[in-house]
């Protein structure tokens, strides 16, 4: 673990009680986890902005039998293979499929892909979970 620092924060009180109550809903176990843990999101928001290569995982959710739905989305992934690290299908139920396609690259081309994944004609849910390389925080 690296090495910890304290320091003094000066709030609004009402503010810090409503940060209290949001943590404890998502059980966050202590308030300088929760802190720590919106410094890091700023961090990563901050690498993404200046475009630097990020990690992402794109997933999507779809009805296999929509026409053309499937070689679509395969022909976009081959066009951009370069950024696509892996990528994992799986079956839900007779009808839908989920999938995560893992990214590396800069942060435009990975939200192209997204955008040209999810205006696919039968994706019913899509999402872009930006990450980090972990480089730098
Ligand atoms: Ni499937």
């Amino acid at each position: 673990m690296d090495k910890l620092t304290r320091f003094g924060v000066s709030l609004e009180k009402e503010l810090l009680s409503k940060f209290d109550l949001h943590i404890k809903k998502q059980n966050c176990p202590a308030r300088s986890k929760a802190i720590a843990d919106l410094i890091r999101k700023e961090l990563v928001k901050s690498e993404w902005d200046k475009g630097k290569t990020v990690v992402a995982a794109i997933t999507l959710v779809y009805d296999h039998h929509k026409k053309d739905l499937i070689s679509k989305l395969i022909d976009i992934q081959h066009d951009t293979h370069g950024l696509i690290i892996s990528s994992q299908h799986i079956h839900l139920d007779h009808n839908n499929c989920f999938e995560i396609i893992i990214v590396k690259g800069a942060p435009q081309k990975i939200k192209s892909l997204a955008d040209k994944l999810k205006s696919v004609k039968g994706v019913k849910h899509s999402s872009l979970n930006a990450a980090t390389t972990g480089k730098g925080i």
